[in-house]
């Protein structure tokens, strides 16, 4: 079934077939405390500590001797946006967003957060390289930088980079002084009107300096493919790059140790350079009994590269990759491992809430396990590079990537967006993204671009050959996609044709069709649904209705509203179980995001989005268990909703939603039945909700009852009508994180009644307090309106709830939270720093 085992001679290749043809294609040194990485002769050092930051441009900022004692100290990676204040007028937007059907432009408030991130600023760093002598290597990593970065060493500029999401590296060796003091200086400048959503701004994400012997294998050195994988045996084909500075052919020789999951070596290979290799190694070794990578079963195997010169180890590089086969085929659809699979995906923004753009493995983490928990097995990094501890969490947690480069290519959507860079930039990003994640197993396909308006313009077809050739030409082995809007004009100028992997954003009603029209024999839903609404507010009546604006400008929880564009998540399901061909979706969103605010882009104070499963606090909306009750096939569902606290409500309609994985429920009002309920295949909402329409409130409590497919009760739920507020009872995503100064915990308070019911109305303003071995990080509660700092330590409660982030420090020992708020029980927990 995988191309890799049909084809060995193959190898490298990602193949497809088509309805017609069958085709090919294609420190401590420096600054005390710092992290570091040592591995034979190499090392490398996180940047995190020491950093010094300003606002707004400054003269000579980059030299050495620039006094920078005035400059703000700060820890990368940093979001110098987060801080706020939000303002209605920043970075307003006049605009008609065409994609979404608007036919005038209009002012838009919040479209990207309303927060500072416009303007200049400097970040620098002085650091020692003791490690650093005449005839070594020094390079810099940036994982990615907001925006325009230019970089400067001991004055002189080394590099430039404009692209804030894409990693890249700089050989810095010659602008660095061994044994002494060295300046490492960063500017960095975002323009308004350059996004549609916050970006976030300043060195959000990890800076790396490695230092290397002259003879050494360079920044994402190794490119590992996997060309025959069978149940006795893989092959595995590496090859490694080095580099020297030498005018003489340099003898040298590469041991790859290949390591299992636990550690244990599995195979070993050894190569000489020869003169006429170019620079670099092509090794292959063999694998026995391999076992596969998939989102259930994320089985890693470890590359270590050892390199020799004149018999003495040199370097040492390791490399993460697992044996997994990815195929596409008319009519099946999307293949791994053998299996025919739909995707069970969401899209992201890269932004983390109340943490901004700024980076932290343990908050993507946290996400990746709620998403997890609903079933969802599929990340597409909309609409840009991710950071790699994305790319590496999905690696270890078993989550498939589509990673996306762009959102825009010639044809602006934005005055100042990356049209102004494609023709000099596209292939280095391209070329970028692909070297540094094509050895990750979770990176399924690749994405080169988003609703790019050049899908309808003269030569927008040519674009996507050239950049899906480089694609193919750096990884032969991963197809290539695009989120498509303009569906009719894509497929009648072959822009469609051209992608490996068709995908339509928002097009369910035109899956039919279009299939008879295209190539592949499949289609993706690249992006769907884009159904809008705010944890715990619940509007009647309970009915579709697109593009709907309140007052209070919140959207309903029953989750049936959605946009002019878009569509309910059951709107999607249909199709996706009706269709063969329809090969999985990519919700619009996995978690709220800063920006975008639709519907209410131009009704300020709203500046984030309502579109996420989970909002911008991370706590799941009503929708979680809708897209749960029908991904999660190892743990069943049942959730009740709406809340059951309406005073003023009594005798009038509040209608009843149940999502279950069970076929069918009865509903209990006050202990009398309101009926039992099945799935209705012919009903819109019916056929995924279960519904009770015509139920009166009245105060009290509503009880689910499920029944398995025998009409046996297996399962309940009650929510009862809460009392006054009384206490604030506190929960936490992990009970003991490690003591290293990043890692995260997550206490969500709730204002409960004396029963211990949660208050769905409450607003309290809640205060946390946070003593011992961590402190306190940041603040959200996931309403899009709200402009409380997330930054400060209280901040009202939004349908009854909050979530705090608390940080560990850098010793061991126990963390206090306590949360209080006025005429509240104050809540208290306890967490581990270990
Ligand atoms: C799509 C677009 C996304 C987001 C979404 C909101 O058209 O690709 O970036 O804007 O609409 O529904």
């Amino acid at each position: 079934m995988s191309i890799f085992g049909l084809k060995p001679n193959l190898e490298n290749q990602f193949m497809f077939t088509r309805k017609q043809s069958f085709k090919t294609a294609l420190c401590c040194l420096l600054i005390l405390g710092c992290a570091s990485i040592t591995q034979a002769q190499r090392k490398e050092y996180l940047l995190q500590k020491g950093w010094k930051f300003t606002k707004g441009d400054q003269q000579n900022a980059q030299s050495s001797d620039y006094n920078d004692n005035a400059w703000q100290p700060v820890t990368v990676p940093h979001d110098w946006a987060i801080y706020g204040p939000f303002g209605s007028s920043i970075d307003q937007q006049k605009v008609q967003v065409v994609q979404n059907g608007e036919k005038e432009a209009s002012v838009k408030s919040g479209r990207t957060g309303g927060l500072p991130f416009i303007g200049t600023g400097w970040y620098r760093l002085k650091f020692r390289a003791p490690e650093f002598s005449e005839g070594k290597n020094a390079s810099i990593v940036f994982d990615g930088a907001m925006s325009h970065a230019q970089v400067y060493v001991n004055g002189q500029e080394v590099g430039a980079w404009p692209y804030g999401y894409d990693s890249f590296h700089f050989d810095i060796t010659k602008y660095l002084k061994p044994g002494a003091e060295n300046t490492l200086a960063v500017r960095l400048e975002n323009f308004p009107e350059s996004s549609r959503w916050y970006p976030g701004a300043g060195l959000y994400r990890n800076v790396h300096l490695i230092i290397a012997e002259n003879a050494h294998i360079p920044v994402w050195g190794t490119y590992v493919t996997t060309p025959v994988i069978e149940k006795e045996f893989a092959k595995v084909h590496i090859k490694t790059n080095v580099e020297f500075i030498s005018d003489k052919y340099q003898p040298l020789k590469l041991v790859t140790l290949i390591k299992d999951a636990q550690g244990k070596q599995v195979s070993e290979t050894s190569s000489d350079l020869t003169p006429t290799d170019q620079n670099a190694f092509d090794q292959n070794l063999v694998v026995s009994k391999p076992e596969l990578w998939s989102p259930e079963t994320p089985v890693l195997y470890t590359a270590v590269s050892k390199l020799y010169q004149n018999g003495k180890q040199v370097d040492e590089y390791t490399t993460r990759f697992g044996f997994r086969t990815i195929a596409v085929e008319p009519g099946k659809g999307f293949i791994l491992n053998g299996q025919v699979r739909k995707f069970k995906g969401v899209c992201n923004h890269h932004d983390l809430g109340p943490l901004g753009a700024a980076i932290n493995k343990a908050a993507l983490r946290r996400q990746i396990t709620l998403l997890k928990d609903m079933g969802c097995d599929a990340i597409r990094t909309s609409h840009n590079m991710p950071a790699p501890e994305l790319v590496e969490l999905c690696d270890e947690m078993g989550i498939m990537l589509m990673v996306e480069a762009f959102d825009e290519w010639k044809t602006p959507k934005v005055k100042n967006g990356y049209s102004k860079l494609f023709d000099e930039w596209a292939e280095k990003d391209v070329v970028n993204m692909i070297h540094r994640d094509r050895n990750h197993p979770s990176v399924i396909m690749w994405s080169i671009g988003n609703e790019v308006p050049d899908q309808s313009a003269k030569g927008g077809n040519k674009i996507a050959k050239w950049l899906t050739s480089i694609c193919h030409r750096e990884d032969p082995t991963r197809p290539v996609t695009a989120g498509m809007d303009r569906i009719d004009a894509a497929i009648n100028n072959n822009f469609a044709s051209v992608l490996d992997i068709p995908g339509f954003n928002y097009k369910p009603a035109r899956y039919e069709e279009a299939d008879g029209k295209l190539p592949q024999g499949f289609i993706l839903g690249s992006e769907t649904a884009s159904t809008v609404s705010s944890r715990g507010v619940y509007k009647f009546p309970a009915e579709p209705v697109k593009q709907k604006m309140y007052d209070d400008n919140q959207s309903s929880s029953y989750d049936v509203e959605y946009c002019t564009w878009s569509t309910l998540p059951d709107d999607e399901f249909a199709k996706q179980d009706d269709l063969k061909y329809v090969i999985g979706e990519f919700v619009w969103t996995g978690f709220d995001y800063l920006g975008e605010p639709t519907p209410y882009d131009s009704k300020w104070p709203s500046h984030s989005s309502y579109f996420g499963i989970i909002d911008l606090a991370g706590i799941p909306k009503d929708r979680f268990y809708l897209y749960r009750s029908r991904w999660n096939t190892n743990s069943p569902t049942l959730h009740i909703l709406p809340h059951w606290t309406w005073p003023g409500r009594e005798g009038q309609v509040t209608p009843v939603y149940v999502y279950t994985s069970y076929p069918s429920a009865e509903l209990f009002v006050n202990g009398k039945s309101m009926g039992k309920q099945s799935k209705n295949p012919a009903d819109r909402l019916g056929r995924y909700r279960l519904m009770w329409n015509d139920v009166k409130y009245q105060p009290g409590s509503i009880k689910v009852v499920a029944y398995d497919a025998n009409g046996k009760a297996v399962a309940d739920q009650t929510v009862k009508t809460a009392g006054k507020p009384n206490h604030v009872e506190l929960t936490v995503d992990r009970k003991q994180i490690d003591a290293d100064g990043k890692d995260l915990a997550y206490v969500t308070a709730r204002v409960c009644d004396a029963a211990g019911n949660t208050c769905p109305d409450a607003t309290n303003l809640l205060e946390f307090k946070v003593t011992g071995a961590g402190h306190f990080r940041a603040i959200a509660n996931g309403d899009a309106t709200n402009t409380q700092s997330f930054q400060q330590p209280q901040m009202n409660a939004f349908s009854g709830m909050l979530v705090g982030t608390v940080e560990s420090g850098e010793g061991a020992g126990k963390i206090q939270v306590s949360v209080s708020g006025k005429g509240l029980k104050a809540g208290v927990i306890g967490i581990d720093a270990k």
